[in-house]
Parts: C-alpha cells; structure tokens; sequence
C-alpha cells in the first residue's frame, strides 16, 4: 500500500490511485469515529493552511476551517477580491508566498477555462500542497465525500446503480465539476453508472472515455443517455443536479432558452419510485429546491443528504492530514 501522501497536490482524484483513495477513505472513517467519541486529534498542530475563495462556499469553507481547527492547526481565510490578485497579481507570485507562510494553500477557483489553469499554476510554484475547493473542471473533496457516504451506506458498491441527472435550476450557471469528478470516480468502484442530461448539457469527452475505461478495468459499466426516465429506473443511489452547458455554450446566462426547454428535468416522488425501492437521494448542496428537487423528496425518507454534508468535514480532515502530516 502506497502510503507517501505528505507534500503532494490534491487537485483531482485522479492524481491518486486506488489504494491511496481507499487510505483516503479509512483515515476518514477513522476520524470520523473519533470526532463522534470526543477524542482529540492534533495531528496538524501549529500548521497554518490558506483558504483562498473567487466564489461563495458554505460547506467547503466551514469543513475546512473546522477541520483544520479540530486537527490542530488554523486557517486563513482569504476573500480573492481583498487579495492583491484584484490588482493583477499572479498565481505563481501567490502560491511562492503563502507557501513560504505556512503549510497549505486550497483555493475555489470556478471560472470555466481559467480555474483548473490557476490552480496548476500555483501547483508548479508552491512548495506546500494545493488543494482543490472545487474549479471550473474538478471538485475532489465533494466525489471523496460522496463515496464515503455511499460506502458507509451500501459497503461494497460493486454493480450498485449510481445515476447522475442533470437536473433544472435557476441560481447561477454552475460548474460541471461535480457530475465530472463523480463520473470519473465512481467507475473505479465498479459501480453501474448512468450519466442523464438534456442534449447540450454534455460533460467533456475525455471524460466519458476515461470513465468508460475505469468500468472496463473495474468490472462496472457507464451509459450516457438524454433519457432522464432510463436514469431513474431500478438506480440504487441517485443524484439529480444541475449543471451549465459549459462544454457546447460559454455565454455566462443564466437563464436562457435550452435551459427553460429541460424544465420538466426535476426529481419527484414519481420518478424516485421508478428507482430501487430503497434508493437513496444525493446532492452535494446548495440545492435547488422547487427546481431541482420538489420538499417531499429532499426532505423525505430517501434522501441522506446531510450526511453526505457531514462527511465533507470527515473527508476534508482526512486529506489535510494525509497531505499535511503524514511522512
Ligand atoms: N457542495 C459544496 O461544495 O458546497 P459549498 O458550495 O457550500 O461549498
């Protein structure tokens, strides 16, 4: 088992093979257990790690913060636009000096075509581990979270339908990071992945092809399908979310024509009892309720929602500890 996790980046999983997911996940069940005992872990103590968001954040922000506090250690919080990275200054200026101040940087950098660029260029420059808060392309830490869950939940997920819908909202035009890094996990686990969505709303090719290698290798299948009721039928675990039409239309709108068109792309108690009759209810949240997902469901006996949020903070620890500490 490969235990060499100390200094490096966490920009996406897939920079990590099977056996160090699989550590990934261990040390978070381990922590897990003891958050829930009260037994203190101050494996990061004295270690300052800089928090570095362009965008809004409940949940990767406070399981972060939190979390570095609970290992020991402290966070900066930085707002980019108080940063002089307002005036211009760059990545590679950025990641050389706070890496000489402390001990991680991790960075929420959304912007489609610029935020995966930013982070690999700090990435080249920063001699303390980067991490991903979630960029145009990727958002480890959510796919991390929500393998643990569906783990914790199902145990071997081998042949376990798993379905990512497209879902309608109309908050902002959000990043296709989620459904990427869940598509692009999930098929290592063997799992029978169906990815839904409206014509327009497809995820990048490449994507596709290294998923579909994964169930190769892993013994599961991916299907790609503009059906949301194929989706839904007999699935196990299903994640109805929205995601912009990044890949085929880069105007930043957020309400425009295809969008209105798939407004009937909304998860109902009717279409969740096609599903398995014990299929469990994901999203990463924020949701968008009315839109996306009607009360009854989210708030409903399938739904496991909030424990999917809490083991943002469980994961989150797990990587911070493995990256910051460790050998
Ligand atoms: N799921 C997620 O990343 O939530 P936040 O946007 O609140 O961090």
């Amino acid at each position: 088992m490969q235990s060499i996790f100390r200094g490096r980046h966490f920009i996406d999983l897939e920079d990590f093979n099977k056996e160090e997911v699989e550590t990934m996940l261990e040390v978070s069940f381990g922590l897990k257990k003891k958050f829930a005992m009260g037994v203190p872990t101050p494996y990061l103590q004295y270690q300052t790690m800089f928090l570095m968001f362009f965008e809004q954040s409940t949940r990767t922000r406070n399981s972060m913060e939190a979390g570095i506090a609970q290992l020991g250690g402290h966070a900066n919080y930085l707002d980019s636009s108080g940063m002089q990275i307002a005036h211009g200054e760059s990545a590679k200026d950025t990641a050389i000096i706070l890496s000489r101040f402390g001990h991680a940087i991790a960075c929420r950098y959304c912007n489609w075509g610029i935020g995966n660029k930013y982070l690999n260029e700090m990435a080249e420059w920063s001699t303390a581990p980067i991490m991903n808060l979630q960029c145009d392309l990727y958002h480890p830490f959510q796919a991390l979270a929500d393998l643990m869950t569906m783990k914790e939940k199902i145990g071997d997920l081998k042949r376990v339908k798993v379905s990512i819908i497209w879902a309608y909202a109309e908050s902002h035009k959000k990043p296709i990071s989620v459904p990427v890094s869940q598509l692009l996990l999930f098929p290592r686990y063997g799992m029978d992945v169906v990815l839904a969505h409206p014509k327009g709303y497809d995820l990048p090719d490449w994507v596709i092809e290294k998923a579909r290698a994964s169930a190769a290798r892993y013994g599961g299948t991916v299907a790609i399908t503009n059906n949301e009721a194929e989706a839904y039928e007999n699935a196990h675990i299903v994640i109805p979310k929205n995601w912009g039409s990044w890949t085929t239309d880069q105007g930043t709108a957020v309400i425009d024509d295809r969008l209105v068109a798939n407004k009937s792309w909304i998860c109902t108690e009717e279409k969740m009892a096609t599903a398995d009759k014990d299929v469990m209810y994901m999203h990463a949240l924020p949701a968008d309720r009315g839109n996306e997902v009607v009360d009854s469901v989210i708030d409903g006996p399938h739904s496991i929602v909030y424990d999917e949020a809490e083991n943002r903070l469980h994961t989150a620890k797990a990587v911070m500890t493995l990256l910051m500490g460790g050998r």
